[in-house]
């Protein structure tokens, strides 16, 4: 009980274009909720490339480091400067290794109704290693390309485990392993082969099944309700969790978690949405979501599971929605509806 008093430090990156938007409706909804964090705003992504020549910052990093917990609004990554991807960079730097993408409908009327999924990719090995280079030949530079996944037994390893523990954790029932072995016979073969062989440890808490990423795209359009757990490597998983998002409603709903050993940090799926910026009408639902992960992250379910609730209440009872979702609510008119359900 002692533990619902304390406060608890975390990092605020506000982010770019609709960034200060749904951060300032999120930080009033969250403020109203009475969630434990005390925040440390640092600054990230274009508007830091400005005033601290990095769009990742060394004081960011620093904070990130001694708070060990993060919510991230989006970041516009400068395009043709040659600067790699600060997400990329964030999840290298601190060894972010599992990324939690859960999917479950609140809009009803949609295409599909009661989605319940919860997506857990492989966020730092496979395809995404960036080992890629062209060959040259008859004077054509690039001629070939060639890429190299790379997948290592203790990563595969690491992120089952990680996986199991969240299934049982919470209730779930099955993981389903995605993977491509019949093809990618040693990269993916390895990832299947670790998560099955971890996965008996986990035998009589779980049904573990495991489908080939192909079918598996296949089958979370015919008859997403069959599954439950996703577990898959960084570029199936990329793309199966967008597929998830498809399914409830989009990028406007989509919260993700990146998290490893030493840190963790929420952020929502989209981007900074340079079209809508500075309207006030951008949809904080994402990042809303993704402060309900934050909570759970640290042991607050009661505040998560409220917000989650008040969220879905503002929506479908209160028919409050901005623009994206077919309302005409602006961003602190959402935020005014959800505090006074709070
Ligand atoms: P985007 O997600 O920003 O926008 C795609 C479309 O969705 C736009 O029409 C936008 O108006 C709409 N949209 C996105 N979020 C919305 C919200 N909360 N409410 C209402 N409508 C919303 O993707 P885009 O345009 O490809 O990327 C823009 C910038 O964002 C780029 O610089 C990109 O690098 C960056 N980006 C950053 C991400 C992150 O920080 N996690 C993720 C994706 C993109
Ligand atoms: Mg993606």
């Amino acid at each position: 009980m002692s533990q619902a008093s304390q406060r608890i430090p975390a990092t605020l990156l506000t982010g770019d274009g609709i960034g200060p938007e749904i951060v300032h409706a999120t930080r009033r909804i969250l403020e109203a909720l009475g969630a434990p964090f005390d925040w440390d705003e640092q600054p990230a992504g274009l508007g830091a490339m400005e005033t601290h020549g990095d769009p990742l910052p060394e004081c960011t990093l620093e904070s990130i480091r001694r708070t060990q917990l993060a919510l991230k609004g989006p970041l516009t990554t400068p395009v043709g400067s040659g600067i790699r991807s600060i997400n990329v960079r964030l999840r290298e730097e601190f060894q972010l290794y599992a990324n939690l993408r859960p999917a479950r409908s609140i809009v009803d009327g949609g295409r599909f109704d009661d989605i319940d999924l919860v997506l857990v990719r492989e966020n730092l090995e496979g395809f995404y290693v960036g080992y890629e280079h062209y060959i040259p030949v008859n004077g054509d530079p690039k001629a070939v390309a060639e890429s190299a996944g790379i997948n290592t037994r203790e990563g595969c390893r690491r992120i089952a485990k990680w996986t199991f523990d969240y299934a049982v954790r919470n209730g779930r029932k099955k993981v389903t392993i995605v993977h491509k072995a019949n093809i990618l016979k040693k990269l993916t073969g390895l990832f299947l082969e670790s998560a099955q062989e971890i996965g008996k440890d986990y035998a009589d808490q779980l049904t573990i099944e495991e489908r080939i990423v192909d079918n598996c795209a296949m089958q979370l359009v015919l008859n997403p309700w069959q599954f439950d757990v996703l577990l898959t490597t960084n570029l199936f998983g990329d793309i199966l969790s967008d597929e998830i998002a498809g399914l409830v409603g989009g990028l406007g709903m989509a919260p993700g978690g990146n998290i490893g050993k030493d840190a963790a940090i929420f952020e929502a799926v989209h981007g900074s949405a340079p079209d809508i910026a500075g309207k006030g009408i951008a949809n904080p639902c994402a990042l809303l979501l993704a402060s309900a992960m934050m909570l759970d992250h640290v042991d607050h379910h009661e505040d998560a599971e409220r917000l989650r609730k008040a969220l879905r209440a503002t929506i479908v009872e209160d028919r409050v929605r901005t623009g994206d979702l077919g309302g005409t609510a602006s961003t602190e008119a959402f935020a005014d509806a959800l505090i006074q359900r709070l």
